[in-house]
């Protein structure tokens, strides 16, 4: 394509030959850009000299490439993504990941932050993604639909092997080796939704009894464009926050409730129902982004060893 020619022309200008090649790519989600500091020899690239890039309008995400490296691995990073409901296409959201399969990157590792569906996977767990589901891609918007991404592409993509089994393993590996406890990492289903609003309670309900760990409005344009590109794929997860009344307890009484306490004469407290945002979101990406960030150098350390 065109676009990525250029792109690959445009780059050169900016980085020493021994960079121009990253094998590894990885996508920083929200708060998790502090990813960026573990990348040695960084040079970073803004998204508006480059073709086809948007740029990230979300608070809590740049809009840079960095380059350099993690280890002996070269990399390229992309701080602050691209989500289809701030506009983009989901063809722009995957135009990152395909400039960066052109540029040679075997291996993508991309964070995001999501909301937990499940009592045991509590805030501050990190869930390696092993499946997921996406309403979006069954009903129609599927980043795939139209012609051949190129000639060489399947039609039919398999996305039952998305997740690569040995970078997930590589990650557990990790997660030992950094002395992290047992809990610290999970697997998981990641449940997309579009947003930009939050699921309702009754939308968390449906994705928790559905299988779906983790909720979250990002990561899976960028899975698929990175599985037609045959690279492999790691998905790690932070959980952020809680998904309001999923969890038994966590939805708030009911009216019916509060007005028979009321008709008893007791006196009750009136709970309000909760809502997520996204300064708590950001909060907990900041509080565990260091982990975030050494578990994911760990892992591209161990991966260039093998
Ligand atoms: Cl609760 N929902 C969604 N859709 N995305 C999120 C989230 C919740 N928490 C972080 N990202």
């Amino acid at each position: 394509d065109a676009t990525i020619a250029k792109n690959i022309v445009t780059l050169a200008e900016f980085l020493p030959v021994h960079l121009r090649k990253p094998r590894v790519g990885i996508v920083c989600g929200s708060g998790l850009g502090t990813l960026a500091e573990s990348i040695t020899e960084r040079v970073i690239v803004p998204y508006n000299v480059l073709e086809g890039f948007g740029e990230s309008t979300v608070p809590g995400h740049r809009s840079e490439l960095a380059f350099g490296k993690i280890g002996e691995a070269s990399v390229v990073a992309m701080l602050g993504r691209l989500h289809p409901y701030e506009g983009h296409s989901l063809a722009t959201v995957g135009y990152p990941i395909r400039l960066m399969a052109a540029l040679g990157v075997q291996d993508l590792i991309i964070t995001n932050a999501a909301g937990s569906l499940k009592a045991d996977v509590p805030v501050g767990t990190i869930v390696v993604i092993d499946d997921h589901i996406a309403l979006p891609l069954l009903t129609g918007l599927n980043p795939l639909l139209g012609p051949l991404s190129r000639p060489t592409s399947a039609r039919f993509v398999p996305l039952s092997d998305a997740y690569s089994r040995s970078l997930r393993l590589a990650a557990f590996r990790a997660a030992h080796a950094l002395g992290l406890s047992r809990d610290a990492l999970k697997e998981g289903t990641y449940a997309w939704v579009s947003g930009p609003t939050y699921e309702t309670r009754a939308e968390g309900a449906l994705l928790a009894s559905a299988g779906a760990t983790v909720v979250g409005m990002s990561t899976i344009p960028e899975v698929v464009a990175g599985r037609d590109e045959g690279v492999r794929v790691l998905v790690l997860s932070l959980v952020t926050n809680m998904v309001v009344g999923v969890i038994p307890g966590t939805g708030g009484r009911s009216v019916r409730e509060e007005h028979d306490a009321e008709l008893a004469g007791l006196v009750s407290d009136r709970p309000s129902t909760p809502t997520v945002s996204h300064e708590e979101v950001l909060a907990m990406g900041k509080l565990k982004a260091a982990v975030m960030q050494k578990l994911v150098e760990q892992i591209i350390i161990s991966l260039s060893a093998s």
